[in-house]
This record gives structure tokens, C-alpha cells and sequence, in this order.
């Protein structure tokens, strides 16, 4: 078994699960939280993660499949999408992919999840599709509010990751995002968006 990373949150390795390229993603207890209330959010997110990664396959979102789960050490096992994280594309390959980043996330909205991780590195493309990973911190919410918390995490991913081609990847994220949850709803949550801005805990992004 390999090392691939080690994220914020789990250890990532590659391995092989029945003639097949797998990843194992275990989430490791932080020695900074209690380690009861530790153990509890590792749990609650493998699971939430698991259940997601599958739940969302059934409106069209590509994830990898989960093939096993063990909520003894809090890992996964799932398929590995071979392809490379959107945060290490070109600059025009981004803006170009912002469009369709948008269309999978008005999706998830559209059928009451939010993401609540949304930056590039969640996003692999692999033979020309996106998939989405990292689900450990989804919810089922139909609230405007959450959906705008969503929007605004990735409009400040695309802001410091990404600042030289912030303006066209967010109007093209838009574009797609309006596309698939209508003009209604996106006055709506874009409003709600700024309002997130104004509050001034957060800086307000151009
Ligand atoms: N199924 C997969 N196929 C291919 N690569 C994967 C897969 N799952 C995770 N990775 C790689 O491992 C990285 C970290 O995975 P993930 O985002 O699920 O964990 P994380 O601990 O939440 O990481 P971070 O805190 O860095 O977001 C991804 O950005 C991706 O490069
Ligand atoms: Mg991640």
C-alpha cells in the first residue's frame, strides 16, 4: 500500500481491491479535540461521506464507487479516479471547467445536497468528466442559506488559489450553476451571497 497524501483530515493511499485500482481514505484522530468528540466526527463523517458518494451517483453526479467501509478505523475503500485534481490543471483549462464545476454543483443543490468542501482539489477530471469527491462534510438541505455558504466557499477558493483567473472561472461557474437551477433561485442564492460578504466576517470578493 501507498502514500498518496496526507490531506487536512485523512491519509490517502493507493491500493489494488479485487483486480481494481483503489483508494483508502482513513481519517485519523487530531491530538487538538477531545477524544470522544474525536472519534464521533471521524465516524459521523466516514459514514455521511460513504452514504453521500452513492447518493448523489443516482442524479447524475459522477463519484467513485464505494467498495468497502469499515467504521472501525474510519476508512473507505474506494474506486480511484486516475485522472488529476482541478487545482493542478492549466488556467484555461479551469475557466473552461468552472462551467461544468457549476452545472454538478446547481445539481447537487438542485436535488437538496450541499457539498460543504467545495474547493478544486474536490473536483478530478478523468476522460473528459468531472468527478466529485470528498463528501465527508455534505448535508441534505434544501436551504438557501446552505447552498450560499456552498457558492461562497468556492468563489473564495477561486479568489485565492486561483486569482489571476478568478473573474472568468466564477462567470463561468455562474453560467453553469444558473443553467441547471434556474433564474429564480439563482437571484436568490447569489443575493444571499453577498449578504454572506457583507456580514464582514468574511472579505468581500469581487
Ligand atoms: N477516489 C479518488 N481517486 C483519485 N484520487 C483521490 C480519490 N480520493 C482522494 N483522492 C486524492 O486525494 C486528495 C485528498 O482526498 P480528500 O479530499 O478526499 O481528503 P481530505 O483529507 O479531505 O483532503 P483535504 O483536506 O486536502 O481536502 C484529493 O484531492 C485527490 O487528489
Ligand atoms: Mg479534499
Amino acid at each position: 500500500m501507498k502514500l498518496m497524501k496526507k490531506g487536512a483530515e485523512a491519509d490517502i493511499y493507493q491500493m489494488m481491491w479485487q483486480n481494481s485500482k483503489a483508494i483508502l481514505k482513513i481519517r485519523k484522530p487530531k491530538n487538538y479535540r477531545n477524544s470522544t468528540l474525536d472519534s464521533k466526527i471521524c465516524k459521523q463523517r466516514t459514514i455521511k461521506e460513504s452514504q453521500m458518494l452513492s447518493q448523489v451517483k443516482s442524479f447524475g453526479i459522477p463519484t467513485p464507487l464505494v467498495y468497502f467501509v469499515n467504521l472501525k478505523n474510519n476508512s473507505i475503500i474506494m474506486q480511484e479516479i486516475p485522472g488529476k485534481p482541478v487545482h493542478d490543471l492549466s488556467e484555461s483549462k479551469i475557466i473552461e471547467l468552472s462551467k461544468q464545476i457549476g452545472k454538478l454543483v446547481g445539481m447537487l443543490h438542485q436535488n437538496g445536497v450541499m457539498h460543504g468542501d467545495l474547493t478544486t482539489s474536490n473536483f478530478i477530471l478523468f476522460q473528459n468528466t468531472v468527478y466529485v469527491i470528498d463528501f465527508g462534510l455534505s448535508q441534505n438541505t434544501i436551504k438557501s442559506e446552505d447552498h450560499a455558504v456552498d457558492l461562497r466557499l468556492i468563489k473564495e477558493i477561486l479568489n485565492s488559489a486561483h486569482a489571476k483567473i478568478m473573474q472568468s472561472a466564477w462567470k463561468n461557474f455562474l453560467l453553469g450553476y444558473k443553467s441547471i437551477v434556474g433564474s429564480a433561485s439563482f437571484t436568490k442564492i447569489t443575493k444571499l451571497v453577498l449578504d454572506i460578504e457583507s456580514r464582514g466576517r468574511y472579505a468581500q470578493v469581487v
